[in-house]
C-alpha cells in the first residue's frame, strides 16, 4: 500500500522503518526537506520527499509533526492522495514544553478536531499515546496473549477501519475509541495514554478518563 509520513521523528521514523519492512511504499517529510532524510531512506527504502508531495497516490498518510507545526504544512498536501484516503494524526497539545497556547483547544476543542480543522481534511486519531520505541518493540502476532492495544478514535467507519487494519498488521490490538468529540478519552494526562495495556485494559481506561484537561496539559 502506498503510505505518506508527514513528519520523520520518534514516530514517524519508526512507522517508516515499521511499514517498509512490511513491505509498504513509502513516502516520507520533514521540514528540511529531502536531502535531510538520506540516511533514513538507505536503512528503510523509503522514498524521501518534501512535505507537500509526501501524500501523492497514497491510501493512508500519518501526520506526525509537532502540533504548533500542523498549519504550516503546505496548504493542498492531500490534493494527490487516494480518493478515499485515511489520515492519521497522532498529534499531542503540549502547551508547556512546546506548542505554547492554542485557544480552541484550551476552550474545549479536542487536538484532534483542531488538527482536522487546520488540514482541511477528517483525521483518525491513532498512535498519539503509544511511545515511539513501542512501534519498534511491542508488536505481537495477533491473538497473542496481552497483545497490547491501541485506541483509535474516528468519524469515518472506513478510514477508521483501515487504520485499525493496518495497525494490526502493525502487531497490535486495537479499541474503537468511539468519534473524534470523544477523543478527549486518549488526550494526555488520561488513564489511556502512555499505557501499555491489552484491549480489555484500554477499554477501561477509556471509560475511567475525564473529559477535564489536568492542569499539566493546560497553557
Ligand atoms: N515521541 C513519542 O513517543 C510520541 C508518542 C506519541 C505521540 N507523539 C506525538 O506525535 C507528534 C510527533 O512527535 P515526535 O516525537 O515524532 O516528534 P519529533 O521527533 O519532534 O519529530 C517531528 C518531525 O516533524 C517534522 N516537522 C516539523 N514541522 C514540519 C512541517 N512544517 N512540515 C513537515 N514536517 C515537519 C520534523 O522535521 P525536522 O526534523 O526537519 O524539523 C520532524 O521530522 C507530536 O504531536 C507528539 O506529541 C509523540
Amino acid at each position: 500500500m502506498k503510505i505518506g509520513i508527514i513528519g520523520a521523528g520518534n514516530i514517524g521514523g519508526n512507522l517508516t522503518r515499521r511499514l517498509t519492512a512490511l513491505g509498504h511504499e513509502v513516502s516520507v517529510a520533514n521540514s528540511r526537506g529531502p536531502e535531510t532524510l538520506s540516511a533514513l531512506a538507505e536503512e528503510t527504502g523509503a522514498t524521501p520527499v518534501a512535505a507537500a508531495e509526501a501524500a501523492r497516490g497514497a491510501r493512508i498518510v500519518v501526520v506526525t509533526v509537532p502540533l504548533k507545526a500542523v498549519p504550516d504544512l503546505p496548504a493542498g498536501f492531500l490534493d494527490g492522495a487516494a480518493e478515499d484516503v485515511a489520515v492519521i494524526d497522532t498529534g499531542n497539545y503540549y502547551p508547556q514544553q512546546r506548542d505554547g497556547r492554542i485557544a480552541a483547544i484550551e476552550d474545549g476543542l479536542t487536538e484532534s478536531r483542531w488538527t482536522e480543522q487546520q488540514i482541511g481534511h477528517p483525521v483518525i486519531k491513532a498512535f498519539n499515546g503509544t511511545y515511539a520505541q513501542d512501534i519498534l518493540d511491542r508488536g505481537a502476532p495477533q491473538g497473542s496473549p496481552g497483545r497490547q492495544a491501541l485506541p483509535v478514535a474516528g468519524d469515518d467507519p472506513a478510514a477508521k477501519q483501515a487504520v485499525r487494519d493496518l495497525i494490526d498488521e502493525l502487531g497490535f490490538d486495537t479499541v474503537d475509541a468511539g468519534g473524534l468529540d470523544e477523543s478527549w478519552r486518549q488526550q494526555p494526562g488520561t488513564p489511556v495514554y502512555g499505557n501499555q495495556g491489552d484491549a480489555d485494559a484500554i477499554v477501561k481506561a477509556l471509560a475511567e478518563a475525564s473529559p477535564e484537561r489536568t492542569a499539566e496539559w493546560r497553557a
